[in-house]
């Protein structure tokens, strides 16, 4: 392989776009190939890359032309597990959108599959790279606030955009809002709790979103709003407060964590906001000043995408680790147990209980 990653992108709607904007700013990497179903997506690709990149609109074709060192998985989510199933005969490094599948039980036959694969399978969970959360999750590993006690991020933001067929407008293509949505929030509580999540209650509904738009004669069935609450074994609490009518919101995603010790926050801008800084704030019991710390992102990183930043270095870890030969920061583990507690969050609300993780067999 040369120093050069040459990727291979297989679905460009809107993520798979962001992927190739981020690649174009990275010096030792490049777009060889893309491939995608849908003619206007390749149109609106092509706009994106050098003349030399070669398109399909079959996967098989293009895994058969053997060009690429990496493949990045943009597609629907429900296309996911045929997609990896095809796309392992290849041995090349993976990275696949969040969320893995849109089942557990999907993802837990694609670990079987790929149980032994030598390249890097490693899961799109972008909110990990913001680098305001990324400054959060560092403060708390190194104590700041003493032993954590309890994590609670909110999302509130405008309603699922229009995809590519409206693929998003239903929980059996999706795997249910908090799932393909909130699979990255209950990444970042494992991450950041350093534990395992042990049971998850969960209240929400579809209030106020999509209820006037008909596919096929049927109305959408995505909730819009919801409160989680995950225990984790450690015994510390984790808590999502997602609300999807909440357009203009200052911030996107507040995310507040409390130890023994004290409390640490930051808020994420919206996209729509173009802010390019945020503050990581800190606030200890026994001092009554709060430290306050801001975090700027490039404004170049910050044009090629619409997560603050979050995929530019989520590929330069990515590519560390290909060069490097070492494990992916994110693994098809954190892929499975994030769509694990979402969906039993999903599960929580339908049958209006408490689900126990150990249902899930993982
Ligand atoms: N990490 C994040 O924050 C984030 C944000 C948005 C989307 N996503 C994920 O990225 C994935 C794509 O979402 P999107 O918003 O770009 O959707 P989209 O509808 O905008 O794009 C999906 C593209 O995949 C193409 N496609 C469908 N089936 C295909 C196939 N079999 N082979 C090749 N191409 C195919 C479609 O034609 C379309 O162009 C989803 O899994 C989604 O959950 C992640």
């Amino acid at each position: 392989m040369t120093n050069t990653i040459k990727y291979g992108v297989i679905g460009t709607g809107v993520m798979g776009q962001e992927h190739i904007q981020n690649i174009n700013i990275i010096e030792n990497a490049e777009v060889v190939a893309i491939c995608d179903t849908n003619e206007n997506s390749r149109n609106q690709a092509n706009s994106l890359v050098k003349d030399s990149t070669k398109f399909y609109n079959d996967l098989d074709e293009l895994i058969s032309k053997n060009i690429a060192d990496a493949y990045i998985i943009a597609t629907p989510n429900f296309t996911h597990i045929n997609i990896l199933e095809r796309i392992l005969k290849t041995n090349k490094h993976l990275l696949i959108e969040k969320p893995l599948c849109t089942t557990t039980e999907d993802c837990k036959k694609f670990e079987l599959l790929a149980k032994d694969y030598s390249k890097i399978i490693w899961t799109g969970m972008e909110y990990r790279y913001m680098p305001p959360v990324k400054q959060l999750i560092k403060e708390v590993h190194n104590n700041i606030i003493g032993k954590i006690k309890m994590l609670s991020i909110r999302e509130h933001r405008f309603p699922f955009l229009h995809k590519v067929d409206d693929w998003n407008r239903f929980s059996v293509n999706t795997g249910g809002t908090l799932v393909e949505k909130c699979c990255h929030f209950f990444d970042l509580m494992r991450l950041v709790i350093q534990s395992e999540p042990a049971k998850v209650y969960a209240s929400g509904n579809q209030d106020v979103n999509h209820l006037e738009e008909k596919y096929d004669g049927k109305t959408p069935d995505i909730i819009d709003n919801a409160f989680v609450i995950v225990d984790f074994k450690n015994g510390v609490r984790g808590m999502l407060d997602l609300c999807m009518f909440a357009e203009n919101s200052e911030y996107q995603e507040e995310i507040v964590a409390v130890g023994d010790v004290g409390k640490i926050e930051t808020f994420v801008p919206s996209s729509a906001s173009g802010r390019n800084s945020s503050e990581v704030k800190i606030a200890l019991r026994n001092d009554n000043k709060i430290i306050s710390n801001k975090v700027e992102v490039d404004n170049k990183i910050l044009a090629a995408g619409h997560h603050h930043g979050s995929t530019y270095f989520e590929h330069l870890a990515f590519i560390k680790a290909i060069q490097q030969n070492t494990k992916p920061e994110v693994s098809l583990r954190d892929g499975l147990i994030s769509v694990a507690v979402g969906e039993a969050a999903e599960k929580s609300i339908r049958e209006n209980r408490v689900v126990f993780m150990e249902e899930f067999k993982l």
